[in-house]
């Protein structure tokens, strides 16, 4: 199964911040924001990964993070010349998946919880598609699942204007192969997006649209907004203090996947000279070794 992070978007809630640097290299606390979602697809197991962005920002991710093999990972890259929504990823990724199965994820959500690599890894080579639902308090700036009484999914609304459901659906998506042709069936909405909604919506007609609640102790959130990237930016400190445990930390994910050997880490430690980010590193990779 391949994978797809879109980082694209010109992140204009967070102007003037995003004016020049794009969003998803804002740091989440101790690490770019891109790290986040690029550990949650190593943790389902994707090792094949294409990452999508503006033509200004791209550089700077390939300068960040290189070819993958540093991780155990092929990474390569692609442009989406304007920002035409998340649907839009899979047009631009259609040579890249050619007829595997793709999993798409988006630059800005953060996903958190225990046994969710397990979880995720059940998603690989999905009949059809797997979405997630996830509780929030204020639906309206997601995506929308609606069930019925039995639990099985009705309707899927974008940005609904009145709460029809509490249950979002996070931006991370396990598909088959058919979500390419979907992708390009689709025409825009009203805010002249190709909306991964639409997808979705596809795959519910035709009854192969699998959608798993994540329970309530796992977190996830997004960081599109000032006070979104900021309490993202706690709620990960929070955690690390507590535990002495790092969220998103891609060369510790690597290395628990086997992806790549203790030496390899040791080394990946010594790039990082004396940034506490480092020192993790070495910590973890002689814990593993005792
Ligand atoms: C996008 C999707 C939406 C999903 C959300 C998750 O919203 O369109 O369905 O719930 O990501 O972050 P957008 O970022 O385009 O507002």
């Amino acid at each position: 199964m391949k994978g797809i992070i879109l980082a694209g978007g010109r992140g204009t809630r967070l102007y003037p911040v995003t004016l020049a640097v794009s969003k998803h290299l804002l740091p989440i606390y101790d690490k770019p924001m891109i790290y986040y979602p690029l550990s949650t697809l190593m943790l389902a197991g994707i090792r094949e990964i294409l990452l999508i962005s503006d033509p200004d920002s791209l550089p700077l991710y390939q300068k960040l993070l290189g070819d993958g093999s540093q991780w155990g990972i092929s990474l390569s890259y692609a442009v989406q010349e304007a920002p035409r929504g998340v649907a839009d990823a899979l047009r631009v990724g259609a040579s890249f998946v050619g007829d595997d199965s793709v999993a798409l994820i988006l630059g800005d959500n953060i996903f958190y919880g225990s046994r969710l690599g397990r979880q995720l890894e059940r998603c690989i080579n999905p009949d059809g598609a797997i979405i997630f639902a996830y509780r929030v308090q204020d639906p309206r700036p997601y995506g929308v699942v609606v069930f019925d009484q039995a639990g099985n999914p009705v309707d899927l609304v974008e940005k609904p204007r009145e709460p029809i459901s509490y249950y979002a659906i996070p931006g991370l998506y396990f598909y088959d192969r058919r979500a390419i042709s979907f992708a390009q069936e689709i025409q825009p909405s009203g805010r002249g997006e190709l909306e991964i909604t639409d997808v979705n919506r596809k795959y519910l007609e035709i009854g192969k649209l699998h959608v798993e609640i994540l329970p309530r102790g796992t977190a996830w959130l997004d960081a599109g907004t000032f006070d979104t990237l900021l309490r993202a930016s706690q709620f990960v400190q929070v955690l690390e203090e507590r535990q002495g445990l790092r969220i998103g930390c891609v060369e510790e994910v690597a290395f628990r996947k086997g992806f790549i050997t203790r030496e390899q880490l040791l080394e990946l430690a010594s790039q990082y000279q004396n940034s506490p980010y480092g020192a993790y590193l070495r910590q973890i990779a002689q814990e593993k070794a005792e």
